[in-house]
Order: C-alpha cells, then structure tokens, then sequence
C-alpha cells in the first residue's frame, strides 16, 4: 500500500464502511419492526403465527448481535480515537454513548424475550412491537447524529491514520 491512489481507495473504505453499517443497521431494524407488525396485526398469509414469530426472532437475534458488535467496535475504536484527537467534542460523545446505552437496555429486553417459547411470545407481540418501533427511531436518530459527526471528524484525519483505524476496528 504504497501509492497514493491505494490509500486513498482504502481510505474512502473506512467512510465508507461506517456508512455502509449504518445503512445495513438502520434497515434492519426498520424492516424488523414492520415485519413484526405486521404479524401482530394478523397479516401472515398462509404461514402460522407461530411460525412467523420463530423466524423473525431469529433475524431479531442476528440483527441485535451486530449492533451489539458495532457499537463496541464505536465505542472501543473510534469514540476513544476521537476524543483523543479532538477534546472538544467530548461531550457529543458522551451523548453518542448514553444513546447506546438506551438502545442496549432495549436490546437486552427484547433478547430476554426472544428466550421464550414462540407461544409465549405471540402473545407478547404488541409490547414487542412497541420497543423495537421505538428501538428503531432511536437507531435512525442516532445514525443521523452520529453520521455527521464522523464525517466532519474523519475527513480531518490523515488519510494512513484512518487506515490504521479501520484496521483497529476490523480486529473487535
Ligand atoms: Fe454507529
Ligand atoms: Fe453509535
């Protein structure tokens, strides 16, 4: 990785990459929480509600591990790269990080009941509909914040140094 042109298409990567995440996640948890409220709503087509309920639990489940990873790859990475660099910003971080922890104690809720039998939880969907409706627009929000915050910051950082970055980040 000796050429300008390299680093440079690498370095666009990390932006790159933190918007793709962002993407992805924000997706995810927006089609979740139409997915499931629409089975609680009866729309289930030909398939059982039960059914329907173990499926999207399971997508639930993958959906909540990789926010869970993401926010630590944030939090251990980038947010401890940032306030090192930049001070200033320090309490937007600390607000970035309070917003993980409200989207983690939704998380860990909505995990507590995914433990259930689908029975059980079909008869839970309305509550669980609610958190993850409110778990998602706490997702969009926080995208929204923290995606201008990384774009101001990651473009003052020299291009080998968000490299190294996004190295750092690829190991957790
Ligand atoms: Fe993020
Ligand atoms: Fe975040």
């Amino acid at each position: 990785m000796t050429s300008e042109e390299s680093i440079e298409e690498q370095t666009s990567d990390l932006i790159d990459q933190v918007h793709h995440e962002h993407e992805h996640l924000r997706r995810l948890f927006d089609d979740l929480a139409t997915r499931f409220a629409d089975i609680a709503a009866g729309k289930t087509g030909a398939d059982s509600q039960d059914d329907l309920v173990a499926t999207a639990s399971e997508d639930l489940e993958v959906a909540l591990e990789d926010m869970l990873h993401h926010f630590n790859q944030e939090e251990e990475v980038f947010f401890v790269d940032m306030e090192r660099r930049f001070p200033e910003l320090q309490s937007d971080i600390e607000a970035l990080v309070q917003a993980h922890e409200e989207m983690t104690q939704r998380t860990r809720w909505l995990h507590k009941q995914l433990s259930k039998e689908p029975e059980e939880l079909t008869r839970e969907l309305e509550v669980i509909v609610d958190v993850l409706r409110s778990l998602s627009e706490l997702v969009d929000e926080h995208t929204k914040n923290e995606t201008e915050l990384f774009d101001t910051v990651l473009n003052k950082i020299p291009a080998d140094e968000r490299r190294e970055l996004l190295e750092t980040m690829r190991q957790i």
